[in-house]
């Protein structure tokens, strides 16, 4: 039994039973402080902090039992364990002591049989509120650690995530299917097209990653389609279409979050809302919002870009494109909602752009 738990404090205000007390819990190999009234009770409680089993008569002048354990428990941050001893015509303090929490109530004259069961009692309760604190402190460190190894594992994941997805939108430049600038830029204007349609935090990341491989698919376009100057014939348009298909195969299969969205993307950025686009021809609110997303900042950079079919077009040009038409784009390709957002904060696309010029090779 440690030290703590063989301190006992001895409340009475009468000095040969206060005696008597202390004699059989020292008998019981106790260590025992004694007060003459709830208020001395207080003060030892003050000048010493390892007791936290208590003897205490009910009534006693100045300060009762009842009022002394309700102050105790008011100032003191201890477990406490109370034996009340009790007279007739003390049980209603007796109930109130209940519900402040005392366990254990002795009637009196107190046979020295009762108290030692009774102390011994509330000292096993005693340890057990110091186990019980103890494990829930080890739950507390080993979950506390537990979130901290989370914490590193999704930010070593993240790290990863953006390494991975830079490293695959590298295969488009080297096939010079895109430049770098381009597939990057895509992205931010997505994460800034969800951020501004209310999308959440996860969602706007997972489009700027995503949306960088739009167009992994070219890879599988053969050279004489991929690389040819000027326009395409029909036939010739039809297979650089299958871009999206193999794209969409090509990171459907991850389990990886960000590659599986990034391969609806890659399936679905050239739909259209009127629903001719290709290559599923969905409609609306049926084409994935992140694919809607994407298809508007595409069709931007798109036009902002030098093509091979095509020069650049400046800022002002391309909104007028986008918005009202040109014969090739037209509005009603897009989710009018996202066009509206597009058309309202256009300023902050051409930063985009302005900010990630391509790279001169
Ligand atoms: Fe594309
Ligand atoms: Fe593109």
């Amino acid at each position: 039994m440690a030290e703590i738990d063989r301190r006992i404090l001895v409340v009475d205000d009468e000095p040969v039973i206060r005696k008597l007390l202390a004699r059989i819990l020292e008998r019981a190999d106790f260590s025992v402080v004694v007060a003459e009234d709830g208020l001395d009770g207080l003060e030892k409680l003050r000048t010493d902090a390892s007791i936290r089993l208590i003897v205490s008569d009910l009534r006693m002048p100045k300060c009762g039992g009842l009022e002394f354990v309700r102050r105790a428990i008011g100032e003191f941050k201890r477990d406490f364990e109370f034996i009340l001893l009790t007279g007739d015509g003390d049980k209603s303090d007796a109930i109130e002591a209940l519900r402040l929490g005392v366990r254990e109530f002795l009637d009196k004259p107190v046979e020295r049989a009762d108290l030692e069961a009774a102390v011994f009692k509330a000292q096993e309760r005693l340890l057990e509120h110091d186990r019980e604190h103890e494990r829930v402190r080890k739950l507390e460190i080993e979950n506390f650690s537990k979130s901290q190894t989370l914490d590193e594992i999704n930010r070593k994941l993240g790290g990863a995530e953006e390494e991975l997805i830079d490293r695959l939108s590298l295969i488009s430049q080297y096939r010079d299917i895109e430049t770098a600038e381009h597939c990057v830029r895509v992205g931010l204007y997505s994460q800034l097209l969800a951020d501004m349609a209310g999308l959440d935090a996860n969602t706007q990341r997972t489009i700027r990653l995503a949306g960088i491989l739009h167009d992994i698919g070219k890879v599988g376009v053969p050279d004489d389609v991929l690389l040819k100057e000027g326009s395409l014939t029909d036939c010739e348009f039809e297979v650089m279409q299958r871009h999206t298909e193999i794209g969409y195969s090509m990171l459907n299969s991850s389990h990886n979050p960000v590659l599986q969205q990034a391969a609806v993307i890659a399936r679905h950025h050239h739909e259209k809302w009127t629903g001719n686009g290709y290559c599923t021809g969905l409609v609306g609110e049926d084409i994935p919002i992140i694919a809607r997303i994407v298809s508007i900042a595409d069709v931007y950079d798109a036009l902002r870009s030098s093509r091979r079919y095509k020069p650049p077009f400046g800022h002002d040009a391309a909104v007028s494109i986008i918005t009202k038409g040109d014969g090739r784009t037209a509005p009603d390709m897009f989710d009018p909602t996202l066009l509206g957002l597009f058309a309202e904060h256009h300023h902050r696309f051409e930063n985009i752009f302005d900010s990630m010029p391509d790279q001169l090779v």
